[in-house]
Formats: structure tokens, C-alpha cells, sequence
């Protein structure tokens, strides 16, 4: 809940830069975009969202599967965009991917320490998604009646994850591809791991998925530039605590050390004003930008990242204040033990 003040001069919000120490350039960097593999919305997925990013000033993440490509995606923007890393098991595919993301002058490194292995994702289990998708009779219903998507996908010639295909051994088609993903998330993913990668990148580094203290000060201890307090949008481990939750004991324990953002379950302004007031530095954005790109690409994005900067700057105002920087706790009204007591 907030507590709204009462001001004769009602501020308009500036925002200045949350992930300056990150980014050369970013203006009203409220909500980055979190890395995501659009597929099922629109083949140019990631170039049109890092299109909109852009122009917003916000910084755009690209996934490692995704179906455009890092080069793709460089092709499409003139600023540094963020890089996505799952760590595989495959060493020279995960050398070359690094490689190639520098090549492209992506500026951070994102690494995701929260799946090392698939979780199970009861809606998708329901759906039956699959790679290459099984014709079933609602499949092509829906391919027939959302004819303009269908042809899009034909004309794009896009159909396969483009950071994989072409780079990865013994990848073929879409089923090995497939295969290949799955076993090849690292199971046995550890800090010294992570710290080798980091070394490797030799940039800024970002470690998103992280929900416990202990480990948000390993993350301090191999010198991460940012982490991301993070439950994956509820996609990885069922039950898992919520990140706004998490939050607080993580911002006091390293808050000091390292940038800490939030991530999941960000839907309006209001969730970013609670998140920043509640400590974190910046927030990122899954669902709400591809819901965005799902139904109007480019200009879907654009709006998505207006709407959540206008709600953000009218609860601030309410708020009595106009600088993202200056957010604290006072907006807010939380209820004793929001953090929980947990054993
Ligand atoms: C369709 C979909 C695909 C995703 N793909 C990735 C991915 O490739 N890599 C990754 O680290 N996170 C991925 N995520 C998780 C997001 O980066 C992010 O953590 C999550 O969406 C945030 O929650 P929100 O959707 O509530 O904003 C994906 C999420 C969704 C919904």
C-alpha cells in the first residue's frame, strides 16, 4: 500500500539512470528487458524488441534461445544490447557464444544461474508445446484462423533457435536442436563455474536468479556488477519464494556492494515503484513486453514501455516524488513480517 503526499507543487518524475554503472547510454532505464524466447509470438521477436528498447532507452537482453541471432539483432540496433547465458555444457559452443556476443558489442553479460535443469511448466505440459510443434487439430485451427502470423512465420524463413543452429555440434534439425537444448543445460553448475565465465567475458556481468542471501554474497565475492533477485517469472521451481519478498534481506545484506534488481512478476508502474521503494535499484520486464510484441511486434513493445513509465510517473507524483533515486520505503505502507519468518 502506499502512502500518498500531499504536495502544492505535484512533481513530475524525472528518471534518471538506474543502470548507469552498466550501460553507456541509458535515459529512463525504469524496466529492462528480460531476455526471452518469444518464439511463439513473432519470428523477428528480438529484433523488434530491442528496436523499441532502444528508442526508450531501456536496455534490451537477448536470450541464448532465441530465434534471432546476437548478429541479427546487431544488424537491427545501433546501441550495445545485453547478452543472455545459459551455462552448457558443451565448453567451446559456450567460448564461441562469448566470443561472438563480444564481436557484437553486447555490454553485459547476463548469466542465468536458476536453470540447471528444465523445470516443469505444468501450462506448457497441457498445451503440448513442443519443438518442431506436433499438428494437432487445434494447431491447425489456429494456424488457419491466425493466417497473417502463419504466413509471417513462412516468409521469415525463422524457425529454429539461431544462437544454437548452425554453432552447435550435431544439431540438424529442429529435434536435435531440441535434444540438444535439454541436455545441455549444466546440472552441476557452481560459483567457480560462474566465476571462470566471468573471467572469460571480462566485462560487466550480471547474475540473474538469485532468491537467497548466501547466495547473493558469493555473487558479491566474484565481483558481480549487478544480480537479479529473480524466480525465473514462476517458471523454474514451483513454490519458490516471490522476488519482491526475497528482496529486502538481499538489499541488506550486499545492497551496498552490488546493484540489486528485480525481476518477475512486474505487470505495472506500481510494481516498479514498490520494487524500487523496497530497495532494488532497477527492475526487469518478461511477460509484460512479450505480451506487448505478441499482438502489435515493434510498436507493442513501445507502448508496453510507455504504459509502465506513465503509471511510474503518476504514482510518483501521488507519491510526492520525482526522482527514482530518492524512493525509499516512506511511499510505502508494509505489512509487519512482509519478508516472513521462514524456517
Ligand atoms: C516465454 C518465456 C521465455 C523465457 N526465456 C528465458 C530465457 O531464455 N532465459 C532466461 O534467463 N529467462 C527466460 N525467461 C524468464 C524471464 O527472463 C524473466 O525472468 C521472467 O519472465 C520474469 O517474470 P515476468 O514474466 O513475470 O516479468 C523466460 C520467460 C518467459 C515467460
Amino acid at each position: 500500500m502506499y502512502t500518498p503526499q500531499i504536495d502544492t507543487d505535484i512533481p513530475l518524475a524525472d528518471f534518471p539512470p538506474t543502470f548507469s554503472d552498466l550501460s553507456a547510454r541509458v535515459d529512463a532505464a525504469f524496466a529492462a528487458l528480460s531476455e526471452l524466447q518469444a518464439d511463439v509470438e513473432v519470428t523477428d521477436d528480438a529484433q523488434e524488441a530491442a528496436r523499441a528498447a532502444e528508442k526508450c532507452g531501456v536496455p534490451f537482453t537477448l536470450s541464448t534461445l532465441s530465434i534471432c541471432s546476437i548478429e541479427d539483432v546487431r544488424a537491427q540496433t545501433k546501441e550495445p544490447f545485453w547478452f543472455q547465458l545459459y551455462v552448457m555444457r558443451d565448453e567451446e559452443y559456450v567460448d564461441n557464444l562469448i566470443q561472438r556476443a563480444k564481436n557484437a558489442g553486447v555490454s553485459a553479460l547476463v548469466i542465468t544461474l536458476d536453470l540447471q535443469i528444465l523445470g516443469q511448466r505444468h501450462k506448457d505440459l497441457k498445451n503440448k508445446l513442443s519443438a518442431p510443434p506436433k499438428l494437432t487439430p487445434r494447431m491447425i485451427w489456429d494456424y488457419t484462423t491466425k493466417w497473417r502470423w502463419t504466413l509471417g512465420i513462412a516468409a521469415s524463413g525463422k524457425y529454429t533457435f539461431r544462437n544454437i543452429a548452425g554453432h552447435a555440434k550435431n544439431v540438424t534439425n529442429l529435434s536435435s536442436l531440441t535434444t540438444w537444448t535439454h541436455e545441455q543445460f549444466e546440472p552441476k553448475l557452481d560459483w567457480s563455474m560462474v566465476a571462470k565465465l566471468k573471467e572469460k567475458w571480462g566485462g560487466k556481468v550480471i547474475l540473474k536468479g538469485i532468491l537467497d542471501v548466501e547466495d547473493a554474497k558469493k555473487a558479491v565475492e566474484i565481483g558481480a556488477d549487478a544480480i537479479v533477485v529473480s524466480n525465473h517469472g514462476g517458471r523454474q521451481l514451483d513454490g519458490a519464494i516471490s522476488s519482491i519478498r526475497a528482496l529486502p534481506a538481499i538489499v541488506e545484506a550486499v545492497g551496498d556492494q552490488t546493484e540489486v534488481w528485480l525481476d518477475s512478476g512486474i505487470r505495472s508502474g506500481q510494481d516498479i515503484l514498490k520494487a524500487l521503494a523496497m530497495g532494488a535499484k532497477g527492475t526487469m520486464i518478461g511477460r509484460a513486453y512479450l505480451h506487448g510484441l505478441g499482438a502489435m511486434g515493434e510498436a507493442g513493445v513501445t507502448k508496453t514501455l510507455e504504459v509502465l513509465q506513465r503509471e511510474l510517473d503518476i504514482s510518483m507524483a501521488l507519491c510526492g516524488r520525482r526522482d527514482v533515486t530518492t524512493l525509499d520505503r516512506d511511499v510505502l505502507l508494509v505489512p509487519q513480517g512482509f519478508e516472513g519468518v521462514w524456517q
